[in-house]
């Protein structure tokens, strides 16, 4: 029998911190695998009961979590997409071949009208992907007329004639993606340059521009954040970066979706853990180089990546999604939170059929992931202001290895209401976790627990519900939080 791990968290609750940008919560949709078709796409004329070609049941379940912002069409995908052969009619438009993920045909069903259909049924805000790596300015510089244009140009009314009248609002553009590999194999000094160029030519009516996203570096690299943010001085909202989160940290060899011990949990947590240290680092780039804080830092493609499973297409990135993707996905919102002052928006890869998704779909059926769960916990944070506090915490230890046991959130949310979030890492013991919060008595913390009996729990087209959330209460000032589990609970 172990003594819990034991917990303090100090906060006063009259004092502010930055807001929690509700794009923390966007989700990341590409032209890959089952992502798009038959994850959300299934065409008008499909017997699975859809709205515009896309699938009500996976539409209703992305509603229920609030998805703010969708990123589209890649990925990689973005850098050889060429919008001009998504817009039309349908059965004209070019069948080409996805190079980067499984060679399979990509018949351009879903295209730019198709997309902003989605995010309007989604109620989300749309993030284009722009490609650099294989297009022209003059190719971007068109695609973002005719998406935005109210003038009557060729390309505007190119664009009613495809059916829509109104201009789209869009909320990001990127310019280019993994321009350091997939997306040309260039180095930043030359990205730079190639940046300011395109970016010159994004014009859009008044009041109409999106926030412009320069494609910045990965994982422990720093020089593409400190390049771009040093010599890009105009046309930039902010940088992104990206992090996968391997259990190991071989490529060939990343570790199983489903098949891991306590040993393999823990290698994971501590890997997504470094995003904390990555972040930090990446922003003190960013606070030399921009001492205003102008620019954002976004994280526009993160999550878990396993190996392909067996019997699987492996160019299409299927995998399953257990406890662990939950508390993976929670402690990174946590990282997230701290960092809110500069980390404005994220995008998890990938939302449906794709990575560390929300939701698997299997012809008509569809299952919702530990890591759905893991959002729709979270919602309340989206747009709330965060509270500054304190944590010290107990280690969970593995091998002489250490994280820290808990981790946490706390914020005041949309509704007035103060939430706290809080992971116990630790598979096997529990955490008392005590709040002092400058003398306040909390009668009751109400809200929802995510955990479930083993590590490797699953949701399955036979099985849907193994890790859902419960309701969860504790009283005055002190949390008894379970192993592996996640706990929101508001402050009564
Ligand atoms: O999300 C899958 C791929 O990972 C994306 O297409 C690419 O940007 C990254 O390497």
């Amino acid at each position: 029998w172990a003594k819990p791990h034991e917990v303090v968290i100090t906060a006063d609750l009259s004092k502010t911190g930055p807001v929690i940008n509700k794009d923390i919560y966007g989700q990341f949709a590409e032209h890959l695998g089952r992502g798009i078709y038959e994850g959300i796409w299934v065409g008008k004329d499909s017997p699975i009961p859809n709205t515009k070609g896309f699938r009500n049941d996976v539409l209703d379940a992305l509603k229920a979590i609030h998805v703010p912002l969708v990123r589209w069409p890649g990925g990689c995908f973005a850098d050889e997409y060429h919008w001009r052969e998504g817009v039309g009619p349908q059965d004209k438009r070019p069948i080409k071949v996805n190079t980067h993920w499984g060679g399979v045909e990509e018949n351009n069903a879903v295209g730019t009208h198709e997309f902003f259909d989605f995010v309007e049924l989604l109620g989300a805000d749309a993030y284009i992907n722009g490609n650099l790596g294989s297009g022209t300015v003059q190719e971007m510089a068109e695609w973002m007329e005719y998406m935005t244009s109210d003038k009557n140009s060729t390309l505007a009314n190119e664009r009613r004639e495809n059916g829509r009248d109104e201009p789209w609002d869009i909320a990001y553009f990127g310019i280019g993606n993994e321009s350091w590999g997939c997306g040309g194999n260039m180095r930043p000094q030359y990205y730079v340059d190639l940046y300011r160029q395109y970016a010159t030519f994004m014009k859009t009516p008044p009041g109409k521009m999106p926030k412009l996203v320069a494609s910045g570096g990965h994982t422990e690299d720093t020089q593409w954040t400190d390049v771009l943010s040093a010599n890009i001085d105009s046309n930039m909202d902010g940088i992104s970066y990206h992090f996968y989160t391997l259990p190991t940290s071989e490529w060939k060899e990343k570790g199983s979706a489903t098949e891991f011990d306590n040993n393999m949990w823990f290698k994971t947590l501590e890997r997504t853990m470094r995003m904390d240290k990555y972040l930090e680092d990446n922003i003190a780039k960013l606070d030399k180089n921009d001492p205003e804080g102008k620019l954002g830092f976004y994280v526009d493609e993160w999550g878990t990546w396993y190996d392909a499973e067996e019997g699987k297409e492996p160019g299409f990135l299927y995998q399953q999604n257990t406890l662990r993707d939950a508390v993976v996905a929670a402690v990174n919102f946590n990282i997230f939170h701290d960092y809110a002052e500069r980390v404005h928006m994220t995008n998890i890869a990938q939302m449906v059929n794709v990575l560390q998704a929300m939701v698997l779909t299997d012809g008509e059926d569809m299952l919702l992931t530990p890591t759905y769960y893991a959002y729709d916990l979270y919602q309340v944070f989206q747009d709330s202001t965060s509270i500054p506090f304190t944590i010290e915490s107990d280690d969970y230890v593995v091998d002489g290895e250490k994280l820290p046991a808990v981790t946490a959130s706390l914020a005041k949310g949309k509704d007035g209401k103060t939430y706290l979030a809080l992971v116990n890492l630790d598979p096997t013991e529990e955490a008392k976790v005590t709040l002092d919060l400058s003398g306040k008595k909390v009668s009751k913390l109400t809200g929802r627990i995510l955990t479930s009996d083993a590590i490797t729990d699953k949701n399955t087209f036979k099985q849907k519900s193994v890790v859902a959330p419960k309701q969860f209460t504790a009283k005055a000032n002190q949390v008894q939080l379970p192993a592996k589990s996640v706990v929101v609970v508001a402050l009564n």
